[in-house]
């Protein structure tokens, strides 16, 4: 889990990966990390997951079906390069808007580039915060979407209400996220696959093996899919379910606020 908890000097701490640092720690770490891999994000992105994120992103698109309509407003938190952001453009017809909303300027400058290059600039902002302090007055907007980010955002518990606030009534709430593998054989696999080939590819791509290691551990630390739900209840959703992707690899989650 990935909770805080009360270190014997009194102070808090949370976990950093399989490590436990002081609370107020682990964002910085997490920052240096996609600092540090912003640039080939996407390319490393695809040699992680064998390709498997963009079939869960367009999944995760389908299941919010954006409203084809210029007055559909989506918040994507942790949208990183925008990834997810451009899929719900595409699948509202280039109508919708969408705020990729990120604490780390590298990766929202990578996301900013590609929606001049794409001319998707009219539909996309992209804002520089703390998914833990949304800069949205409250019942703002349609949906929010947060793809591979929640688990890196320290107070997961803070993400959420802040999430329940700025939607509207009637909004819906969706959480991509890996998560807790269900087939023993691919567990095994999949166990290999994260601990040994990821860090390595890390390293041969971006130079880099550490912030490909916190990566997988971050993984192993997430909440399984009944603890999460469970924590997007407590937030004040509705109708929360979840959806396995890939035998539980990733997990798409959905909440309403209703
Ligand atoms: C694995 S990337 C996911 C990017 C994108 N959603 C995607 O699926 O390609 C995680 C992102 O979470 C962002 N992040 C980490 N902590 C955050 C926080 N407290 N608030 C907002 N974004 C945060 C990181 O900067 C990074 O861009």
């Amino acid at each position: 889990m990935t909770e805080a908890r009360t270190r014997a000097d009194g102070g808090m701490e949370t976990s950093y990966g399989f490590r436990q640092v002081a609370d107020g720690e682990k964002q910085d770490l997490v920052n240096d990390v996609f600092h540090k891999v912003a640039k080939r994000y996407d390319v490393m992105n695809d040699v992680m997951s064998a390709g498997m994120h963009r079939v869960w992103k367009d999944a995760m698109v389908s299941a919010l079906n954006p409203r084809k309509d210029a007055g559909y407003r989506t918040l994507d938190v942790a949208g990183g390069t925008g990834d997810v952001a451009f899929r719900i453009v595409e699948a509202s017809g280039r109508l919708a808007h969408v705020t990729v909303l990120d604490i780390n300027g590298s990766m929202l400058g990578v996301g900013s580039e590609r929606a001049v290059k794409q001319h998707l600039s009219d539909n996309l902002t992209f804002v520089e915060a703390n998914a833990e302090s949304l800069p949205f007055d409250d019942n703002s907007f349609d949906a929010y979407t947060v793809a591979f980010g929640i688990r890196n955002v320290p107070h997961i518990d803070v993400a959420l209400k802040e999430a329940y606030r700025v939607l509207k009534r009637g909004g819906r709430l969706l959480v991509l996220e890996f998560s807790e593998v269900e087939m023993p054989l691919l567990e095994r696999f999949y166990e290999q696959w994260s601990f040994k080939a990821i860090p390595r590819f890390g390293k041969m791509i971006t130079g880099e093996a550490e912030p490909y290691q916190y990566l997988v551990e971050s993984i192993r630390k997430f909440p399984n899919q009944e603890n999460f739900a469970a924590m997007i209840r407590t937030a004040g959703f509705s109708r929360v379910s979840f959806t396995n992707y890939t035998g539980g690899i990733a997990a798409l989650h959905s909440g309403w606020k209703l």
